[in-house]
């Protein structure tokens, strides 16, 4: 079992700035339950946030979760909690509370992720545990953490994974990034199970229309999903090999590849490769602790 994010904490305990928030997120929760708009999911999630202006004045702004019969129209109560607080100038994020109404304990996925690093990483984090609102305590910077295990050189690797490596270089030049200009490349093999190992590749696709965007990671994992080889065997290794700009940087890959591999199951393997082969090695668990999975549903 996955550890959970932060520090239990009591609910009589919180600042009183820290109550309002935890209140008003199970209000906007209940928003999201009475007006039915999680009406796929029946998941009520509702999000508080305390920002500061450039005038260094603060303000609490909520959201919930609005979802859309295409599902990945939908958004959830963090991300539109965040958006109204920076559309009203309110771009650095003090303290974020989120409370999944049916599920307390539920912690903040990985695109939720990205954004509350983007504005909050010194951020305190209430994530509501129970129906008495007691919390975990969290920081912004806990969400998506740096992979701090030792560098593997090229001559530490075995001549398969020194392959990989290589071939993560070949395959970024098929990447079509024209807007970022970060081009990724990405291979996901899945071993075990009677067929033997198998490995999909993925590289960046960007869009005119940025959020209709798709990384390298998300292109390469969901080759397998199609190829319909991951319902064979729930035991089958999964290892994610990637290559980034700084295997060393804070958040990096960003929250949604590691989302979409959270949903495979909590344990998988992930490779940082850099532009000379050298790789960083880490578990998912470390890189999306404590993270949104399906069983919360
Ligand atoms: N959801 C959120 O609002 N926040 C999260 O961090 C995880 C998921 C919502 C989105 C969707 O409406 C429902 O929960 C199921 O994913």
């Amino acid at each position: 079992m996955a550890k959970p994010l932060g520090v239990f904490t009591h609910f009589a305990d919180l600042s009183q700035d820290e109550k309002i928030a935890v209140k008003t997120a199970w209000e906007a929760a209940n928003v999201s339950r009475d007006l039915d708009l999680c009406y796929i999911s029946k998941f009520p999630v509702g999000s508080a946030i305390v920002a500061q202006n450039a005038a260094g004045e603060t303000k609490l702004f909520s959201g919930c979760n609005v979802e859309n019969k295409f599902m990945p129209a939908t958004i959830c109560a963090e991300r539109n909690a965040a958006t109204t607080a920076v559309y009203n100038g309110y771009t650095k994020f003090l303290l974020v509370a989120t409370v999944c109404a049916k599920a307390p304990a539920g912690s903040p996925c990985g695109l939720c992720r990205q954004v509350l690093t983007e504005f909050g990483k010194d951020a305190v984090l209430l994530n509501i545990v129970d129906k008495d609102s007691n919390v975990r305590k969290a920081h912004g910077c806990d969400l998506l953490p740096a992979v701090s295990s030792p560098l593997i050189t090229p001559e530490m690797q075995s001549s398969d994974v020194r392959k990989i490596g290589e071939r993560l270089v070949a395959l970024v030049k098929n990447a079509h990034t024209p807007y970022s200009k970060r081009a990724r490349s990405a291979i996901f093999v899945t071993s075990g199970g009677d067929t033997g190992p198998h490995s999909y590749e993925g590289v960046s696709v960007e869009n005119a229309a940025y959020s209709a965007s798709i990384n390298a990671e998300s292109v390469a994992m969901h080759r397998a999903r199609a190829e319909g080889l991951l319902s064979l065997s729930d035991s089958r290794d999964r290892i994610l090999y990637v290559l980034v700009e700084d295997t060393e940087e804070h958040n990096p890959l960003d929250g949604e590849s590691l989302q979409i591999l959270r949903e495979f199951g909590e344990e998988a393997t992930i490779w940082l490769f850099d532009k000379s082969g050298n790789a960083r090695k880490a578990e998912l668990e470390e890189m999306l602790p404590d993270s949104f999975g399906p069983e919360a549903l």
